[in-house]
């Protein structure tokens, strides 16, 4: 039996509830939003279990949620942070089944950015020996949802429509794309990222500073007819895009990386040309998916992580005790992940 420390360090929420605000999720200073503190060390309750954190990653939603702009409220004094892997050390009536096993998890109420966390024994998946922490800490949210959304696309043509293309989640889905037979169409910002996009399975990629875009879109849409735009941008180009695809388009909103807020110029489309605009977002597909197809799910998404089709791409590596500092400049470098450590 593990003996316990009675209090740890933690990087928690210097805010309650939500903001007004839609900036998108940048921050200047993680001080802004974040303080450092020595809080007691969580007890699991029933269902739940206590781990000690290996890795977190920094994902979008966290700094949309430490801003108070992600879709439940932040609770002052409490840790930030969704989503890691590390040990279980203490279980909860009815979690015993998990004790001792190293997980990926995500925290549905937040607190990962701490050295221990409490979370419900069903947001854990134990880990295959072949995936590292640092696979393990983004073992969930991006995979499940790259799988989730492909399987949208799939349902709706052979060629699909993907934002923020250099995103983890864009990548994961480009190369998810090409492997069950699709034609990935990305959309990036950078122009130095279309050949690597390419060799991971994006079958075209359009560059969103391109005077030309929307036009090479239109060609594009006109010969590959996708119906579905996985979009986690949400500015006036992806209207602008949506606007350009063919009857029966669903332009599937699951992101806010851009601040600018699209007006919608051709609402026609909506009533003559059965186009629709939806939203998704894990959490409720996690509670409206059957707990078998959940399995099936996690269980390819291990594969693809132990055989290698699927990493990911680490841009900085940063101690808990350096969050607070440095988490900011940290963000800025793209291209990857930010992962916590102890
Ligand atoms: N709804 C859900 O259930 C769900 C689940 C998971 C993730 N998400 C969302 O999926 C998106 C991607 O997540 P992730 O973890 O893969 O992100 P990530 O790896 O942190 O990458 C975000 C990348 O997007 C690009 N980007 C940022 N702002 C942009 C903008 N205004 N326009 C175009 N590209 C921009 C940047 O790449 P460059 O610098 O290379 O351009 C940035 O590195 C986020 O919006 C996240 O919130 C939603």
């Amino acid at each position: 039996m593990t003996t316990l420390p009675s209090t740890m360090f933690a990087v928690i929420q210097t805010h309650d509830g939500y903001s007004d605000t839609a900036t998108g999720p940048v921050i200047d200073a993680a001080a802004d939003w974040l303080a450092e503190a020595e809080v007691p060390v969580p007890q699991p309750g029933p269902g739940q279990v206590l781990i000690r954190l290996r890795t977190a990653s920094v994902n979008p939603s966290d700094i949309h949620f430490i801003k108070g702009e992600y879709g439940q409220p932040r609770v002052q004094d409490t840790p930030a942070g969704f989503e890691g892997c590390g040990d279980v050390v203490a279980t909860g009536a009815g979690a015993e089944a998990l004790n001792g096993l190293r997980v990926a998890f995500v925290a549905a109420n937040a607190g990962a950015w701490a050295e221990y966390v409490v979370t419900q024994a069903q947001m854990c998946i134990p880990l295959r020996p072949e995936i590292s922490d640092e696979d393990g800490s983004a073992q969930i949210v991006n995979p499940l949802t790259a799988m989730a959304m492909v399987d949208i696309a799939r349902g709706d043509g052979d060629a699909f429509v993907v934002s923020a293309a250099t995103s983890q989640l864009g990548k994961l889905m480009c190369s998810l794309g090409r492997d069950l037979g699709l034609k990935p169409i990305a959309l990036v910002r950078r122009s130095d990222a279309v050949e690597a996009l390419k060799e991971l399975g994006a079958h075209e990629v359009l560059v969103a500073t391109d005077p030309d875009v929307t036009q090479k879109f239109a060609a594009l849409s006109k010969e590959l007819k996708p119906r579905v735009f996985l979009d986690a941008v949400a500015d006036q180009l992806s209207e602008q895009i949506f606007c350009a695809m063919p009857n029966g388009a669903r332009w599937i909103c699951y992101g806010k990386l851009s601040a600018e807020l699209p007006k919608l110029t051709q609402t026609g489309q909506l009533i003559f040309m059965g186009k629709r605009i939806e939203g998704f977002w894990l959490t409720q597909w996690m509670t409206s998916t059957p707990p078998a197809d959940q399995m099936r799910v996690v269980g390819e998404v291990q594969a693809r992580f132990a055989d290698g089709r699927w990493k990911t791409d680490v841009s900085e590596r940063l101690a808990l005790r350096d969050v607070v500092s440095n988490l900011a400049d940290a963000l800025k470098k793209g291209d990857g992940k930010v992962i916590i450590t102890p």
